[in-house]
């Protein structure tokens, strides 16, 4: 499949969702869960080809792979693995939590969009930055030390509306420098 290794180099593992890992950060105190991932194959490379505009949508596991296709023409984006990738973010948050619907938005940006630390007013926040600097986060308790999710990684956060929140982590989008883009996959509920 897309993501297997070609070479000797491996594009994405073709691993599946962590059920037990996101079960376990769902069911505790902990406000946010980070699942490392390495950067696609190219990525880089197609977004700076992109435009910098977003799409949203709200999708269900069977509208997922459509959905995917009209986000990324939307962005005027092509890479090999990304649509396949898409899906499987879509079909895991969708299986993990239950339900039937989520809002998505894949974006491209070019400067910081929530520059200010926040907690957002939802259940769950997924972000996944694909290319360009990962989302900042910090302890309340330690708002000096800030914490960058790595490029590539699933970053899952709990909102305002998450029964055991615990109002302990939050969360901007970086500074980017003149010329620097990012490109995010964001799903909540
Ligand atoms: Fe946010």
């Amino acid at each position: 499949m897309l993501w297997r290794s070609s070479g000797t180099e491996a594009v994405l593992p073709d691993t599946t969702w962590p059920e037990d890992v996101v079960r376990e950060f769902d069911d505790s105190v902990a406000d946010h869960c980070l699942i490392p991932h390495p950067q696609l194959k190219a990525i880089d490379a197609a977004v700076r080809q992109a435009r910098v505009t977003d799409f949203r949508s709200r999708v269900t596991a069977e509208q997922a792979p459509q959905v995917a296709q009209q986000a990324m023409s939307a962005l005027g984006l092509r890479c090999d693995g990304l649509a396949e990738d898409l899906v499987r973010v879509v079909h895991g948050f969708l299986r993990q939590f239950g339900r039937d619907k989520i809002a998505l938005r894949l974006e491209i940006v070019d400067r910081a969009t929530c520059p200010k630390f926040h907690i957002d007013n939802v259940y769950v926040r997924l972000i996944k930055t694909y290319s360009g600097p990962g989302t900042e986060w910090i302890w309340a308790s330690a708002p000096d030390e800030i914490q960058h999710a790595p490029t590539g990684a699933i970053l899952m956060l709990k909102g305002h509306q998450h029964p055991r929140h615990s109002d302990a982590v939050r969360h901007r989008s970086p500074q980017l420098t003149a010329g620097e883009r990012r490109l995010c996959l964001v799903l909540d509920f």
